[in-house]
């Protein structure tokens, strides 16, 4: 009897944990150390990553689920893998959330919590956490009908960390047989009290209307009025906010094409209007920024895609907490990363503003990331003709620098800063004066070969503020550059992969001097 409870023992302890549970921990030193890993940006440990997923909010904890593959380091049948933290900055890799089953893999979607068990999943009393996504059915995928994805759920009673697929799936079925039907986002619309869910369907988002998250009821179409954006629509959101401190209500559509973004391939657009519980109707000062194909960009560096927001951060907190996939599928299966693909961006905070082109979305990083920050290097107001070192007790590779330049003592063409290393490689980000518009340059920043749509060109993005002086919030991560430029009014996210990591920075201006005002440098911890 006692050799069986043994060897009952021994095979629980055989069991597989959960195929990408945290294999190392931050004890160990090779953890997260490999060429081009990320040092405070989400990235799997091993495998294959694409679109963040089911991101909510559930006492204390900021889930982060993921489209995930854990066979290899390119897209194949997609699971969510999981991840939680308690401040958006330092994450712990938990086992895998859902995985495909007979309905197919599990595509993007949302999670929310049932407060008042609407759905009648909870247990105990506990409101359950309920995920909704595509089902897609790669068998029916190869046959000539187009109904092989629809929309599914799935419960948990345990904080995301176990999954009940709801017996009734799919909640919504493919009836029209639309190819592309697929990324639902609830959220709970408080006006109207009920369930609402937005999902892309080729080039329209659907909104459909629940009381219980398992039947649904079919609202409106929208988008197709405005034309053809050549890509395919994805990743919606949908949600209220408050213009600036005036407290009027206007409703942000994000969405997510590929391809067909500012600078070429996937990207993420937004739109600004009003919601009658029925229809979304464009702003009308917001519509002449969207007619004959025309686009409002979220970021206008290249990898940035398919980013949503959290659901169910406490009203105490109130903040619009989004994260998108640092990364583009232009080349997202090919960049040269050997154990994992692909990082997230950072967390950041929208708000939306009246600014003076119309309602325009303020894009920043969340403060929790200050907590990373070591002892600061100022810099002294200085005037950059050429070029001008900087010197400090920071690596360039690993920093975040706010760097404010007086543009009425600036006669420079461009400027900005270089990060480079010592085969001569270099990623050069700035404001190019002539145009009024920022740049992203990474055509020399290291390898290139594995894909001709990578380092192309300059990406550019245009400059919103009417100000004097010129903010540049920098964050350089090994293998990426954030820029919120002007209290996040412009914002570029790029990826890029030296040969050897960038050691050295300097300021520059090209073609006249520049005048720095103010600036300050912080090294980063590593967040693993
Ligand atoms: C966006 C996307 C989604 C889809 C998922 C599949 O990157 O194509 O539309 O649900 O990725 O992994």
């Amino acid at each position: 009897m006692k050799n069986l409870l043994y060897l009952l023992l021994f095979l629980i302890s055989c069991a597989p944990k959960g195929d990408h549970a945290k294999e190392a921990t931050n004890s160990d030193k090779d953890y997260y150390q490999e060429q081009h890993r990320p040092q405070f940006h989400f990235s799997p440990a091993e495998k294959w990553m694409n679109d963040p997923n089911g991101m909510v909010y559930f006492e204390g904890e900021y889930h982060l689920f993921y489209q995930y593959y854990p066979d290899s380091t390119v897209w194949g049948p997609m699971h969510w893998g999981h991840a939680v933290s308690e401040d958006l900055v330092h994450w712990e890799h938990l086992p895998i959330g859902l995985y495909p089953d007979s309905l197919g893999y599990i595509f993007s979607g949302s999670a929310v919590i049932d407060w008042k068990n609407s759905s009648g999943l909870g247990k105990d009393g506990e409101p359950p956490m309920i995920a909704i996504f595509t089902h897609h059915d790669p068998v029916g995928e190869k046959t000539t009908e187009n109904d092989f994805q629809y929309q599914s759920i799935a419960y948990s009673h345990d904080k995301g960390r176990t999954w009940t697929k709801y017996e009734g799936n799919p909640v919504i079925p493919n009836t029209e047989k639309i190819r592309d039907f697929r990324d639902p986002k609830v959220m709970w619309d408080e006006a109207n009290e009920e369930w609402l869910m937005v999902f892309a369907a080729k080039d329209r988002v659907k909104f459909w209307r629940s009381d219980d998250l398992k039947s649904w009821e079919f609202l409106s179409d929208w988008g197709h009025q405005y034309g053809d954006r050549n890509g395919v629509w994805e990743c919606p959101d949908f949600f209220p906010m408050t213009v600036g401190d005036s407290g009027a209500p206007k409703w942000v559509l994000l969405l997510s094409i590929n391809p067909g973004s500012s600078n070429g391939g996937s990207g993420t657009m937004y739109f600004v209007g009003d919601w009658d519980g029925k229809n979304f109707k464009i702003e009308s000062k917001f519509e002449k920024d969207i007619l004959d194909g025309k686009s409002v960009w979220l970021d206008y560096g290249r990898d940035n895609y398919a980013g949503v927001t959290w659901s169910d951060v406490p009203d105490t907190d109130g903040r619009k907490l989004f994260m998108g996939w640092m990364s583009n599928w232009d080349y997202a299966q090919v960049v040269p990363t050997d154990k994992w693909r692909s990082a997230m961006t950072l967390a950041r905070t929208l708000k939306l503003d009246d600014s003076s082109a119309g309602y325009r979305l303020f894009v920043e990083p969340v403060h929790e990331m200050s907590k990373l920050r070591g002892v600061p290097t100022k810099l002294t107001p200085s005037t950059i003709a050429e070029t001008m070192g900087l010197i400090g007790k920071f690596t360039a590779n690993q920093s975040e620098m706010v760097l404010e330049f007086d543009l009425e003592k600036t006669n420079a063409a461009q400027f900005g800063i270089e990060l480079s290393n010592s085969k001569g490689e270099r990623y050069v980000v700035g404001f190019d004066q002539e145009h009024n518009q920022f740049f992203s340059d990474r055509t020399h920043a290291g390898k290139q070969s594995f894909s001709e749509k990578f380092g192309a060109k300059v990406h550019r993005a245009p400059r919103l503020s009417n100000s004097s002086k010129v903010k540049l919030h920098l964050f350089f991560d090994s293998a990426s550059a954030e820029l919120f430029a002007d209290d996040g009014a412009t914002v570029m996210t790029d990826i890029f992969f030296p040969n050897e990591d960038f050691s050295k920075a300097v300021l520059f201006s090209s073609g006249g001097e520049a005048t720095l005002a103010k600036g300050i440098i912080y090294p980063l911890e590593r967040s693993w």
